[in-house]
């Protein structure tokens, strides 16, 4: 994308009614204005709240809106000029129960309260694969504990991933850190897809923009689905 077109981009956004772009003061080791009021002030309703996390283009965010107007979805990415292209097909089709937030996930903790989330959704994140990029990783310890600060306690996790390193890697650590495993499979669409109840299968046919290029590359799909396991992290 060209410039002059992404800072064209950057500008409509500003104009976004439902685009949430909180500078670093308002979400820095301090609580962003709607945290804890998500619902009721930007949805008008006490629908379930479901996060997209690294919804890049948020195909997946808008994808569950459209199939499911009794919750509300969140796409979070910090990249605004990928965000733009879910936000402008949400506006432009008039569904009502999406929003976008544009924050590094490393915030994330300061823009939802406690139980305020239902569901997580983490599709097809950089898997960070060298040893320094550890801490990036959005299944890692530091991110895994952040989820539990504002997820419910029966709330939901999903990964979807192509990597074979990430998915493993995700695998280990998720039990070691607060969560039991509900789902978990190295090739989705071999099988496991179809023993999944209809409303999941109808989620998980929808295809992000990477899903897309790595179905096309032949790459399996990996899947994972979690919960906390109601233990202190820190016990
Ligand atoms: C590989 S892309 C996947 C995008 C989309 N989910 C898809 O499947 O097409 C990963 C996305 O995660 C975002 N991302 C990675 N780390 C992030 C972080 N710490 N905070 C916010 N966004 C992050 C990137 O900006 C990028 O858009």
């Amino acid at each position: 994308m060209g410039r002059k077109r992404k800072l064209e981009h950057f500008a409509e956004m500003k104009s976004f009614p439902h685009v949430f772009e909180p500078e670093l003061k308002e979400v820095f080791r301090t609580d962003y204005k709607l945290s804890g009021s998500w619902k009721q002030e930007i949805f008008a309703n006490e629908n379930p709240l479901v996060l997209e996390l690294g919804c890049g283009k948020g195909e997946y965010s808008v994808g569950m809106a459209r199939k499911f107007p009794e919750k509300n979805f969140i796409g979070v990415d910090i990249k605004g000029a990928r965000m733009w292209r879910g936000a402008k097909t949400s506006l432009e089709e008039g569904i009502k129960n999406v929003a976008f937030l544009r924050t590094r996930i490393e915030f994330i903790e300061g823009c939802f309260a406690e139980n305020e989330v239902d569901e997580i959704w983490i599709t097809f994140p950089d898997p960070q694969p060298k040893d320094r990029q550890e801490k990036k990783r959005l299944t890692g310890p530091q991110f895994l504990k952040r989820y539990l600060s504002f997820l419910k306690t029966d709330g939901i996790i999903h990964l979807k991933t192509d990597n074979q390193f990430f998915y493993d890697w995700s695998l280990e650590e998720v039990k070691r850190h607060g969560y039991e495993i509900l789902v978990s499979t190295a090739d989705l669409y071999a099988g496991k897809i179809a023993d999944f109840d209809e409303k999941t299968q109808e989620i998980l046919s929808i295809k992000t923009h990477y899903e897309k290029i790595f179905t096309e590359k032949g790459h399996k799909i990996h899947y994972l689905k979690f919960k906390p396991n109601g233990q202190d992290p820190k016990a």
